[in-house]
């Protein structure tokens, strides 16, 4: 049975996306089967991915006849119909030789329409999943910056949820409490009792700066860390890297698999494997 997990956060920019991209990529480098669902209307996952693509872009808009999230909702499609996939491969240095890296993701894209959808049916998503349930061990949604009926259907859908913080940016702590309110909302008065934040982390860090600084350490004090359910692993400022990857339309693990950034995700993946595992065990 596949496990969903959304990056949730009502503060922009702090950055779901990047990190959705990265974290599904490594489990899918790590032999796991992943699919990514792009729940953003601003469409920066698929757009990421696909949008030098004729096939599917045309003049910097998703051509008529694609299908998206939004056509298996608002269409009555079957999710499965409408998946794209995609190969990675690469090769790296082992020793004196080289070898293949390789990891494959499958994406259902996302649309702009998204804006106008409405449903008074917050566990549709949920049973449009149930179809593909089987087919992989990880569904990963990438959440809109915002509050909504489609931010509750996609909480409806999840079984974590994961929030990136901005160290620089205040207010994206204050949407942590958002988070909590909202996953409390999604298990009380919509029935998905097995909702749980999986954990926190701070995501673009540039510790020598001493606003960051600060507030890093006052959060990593292990009351709080605990209490917030912080990992440890922080997702360093890699700009370049970041610009290679997104140059290359691929994921870090991939196109710089040897970067600072690379290897904190790589990490933050091996703690939310353990956090799912404990979780599992209890
Ligand atoms: N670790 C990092 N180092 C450098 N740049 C980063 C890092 N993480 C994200 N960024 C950049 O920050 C910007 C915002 O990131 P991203 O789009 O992932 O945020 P988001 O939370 O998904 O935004 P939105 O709320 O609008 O969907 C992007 O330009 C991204 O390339
Ligand atoms: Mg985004």
């Amino acid at each position: 049975m596949a496990i969903v997990i959304g990056d949730y956060n009502r503060k922009g920019g702090v950055g779901k996306t990047s990190s959705i991209i990265n974290i599904a990529a490594q489990f899918a480098m790590n032999g796991k089967r992943v699919l990514l669902i792009d729940g953003d209307s601003q469409t920066n996952l698929t757009q990421y991915f696909y949008e030098g693509d004729e096939d599917i872009f045309e003049n910097g808009l998703l051509r008529k006849g694609v299908d998206t999230l939004y056509e298996v909702l608002e269409q009555d499609l079957n999710i499965f119909n409408t998946i794209y996939s995609m190969e990675f491969t690469a090769r790296r240095k082992w020793g004196n030789r080289f070898r293949k890296v390789s990891c494959n993701l499958d994406i259902v894209l996302g649309s702009r329409d998204m804006d106008y959808y409405g449903t008074e049916d917050a566990g549709i998503l949920k049973e449009k999943l149930k179809v593909v349930d089987d087919l992989y061990d990880y569904i990963f949604i990438d959440f809109p910056p915002a509050h909504n009926v489609v931010t509750m259907m996609f909480l409806v859908a999840c079984d974590y949820v994961i929030v990136p913080l901005h160290l620089a940016k205040n207010s994206s702590a204050h949407g942590y409490r958002d988070v909590i309110e909202r996953c409390r909302e999604a298990r009380d008065e919509y029935g998905n009792k097995k909702l749980q934040v999986l954990g926190l982390f701070y995501n673009n860090v540039q510790i020598y700066k001493t606003d960051q600084k600060m507030m890093y350490e006052y959060s990593m004090d292990p009351d709080t860390k605990k209490s917030m359910r912080l990992f440890d692993t922080t997702i360093r400022h890699d700009y370049s890297s970041i610009q290679i990857s997104e140059a290359d339309r691929q994921p870090v693990c991939i196109s710089c698999g040897n970067s600072d950034i690379a290897k904190d995700y790589k990490k933050l993946v091996k703690e939310m494997e353990n956090r799912i595992k404990e979780e599992r065990v209890e």
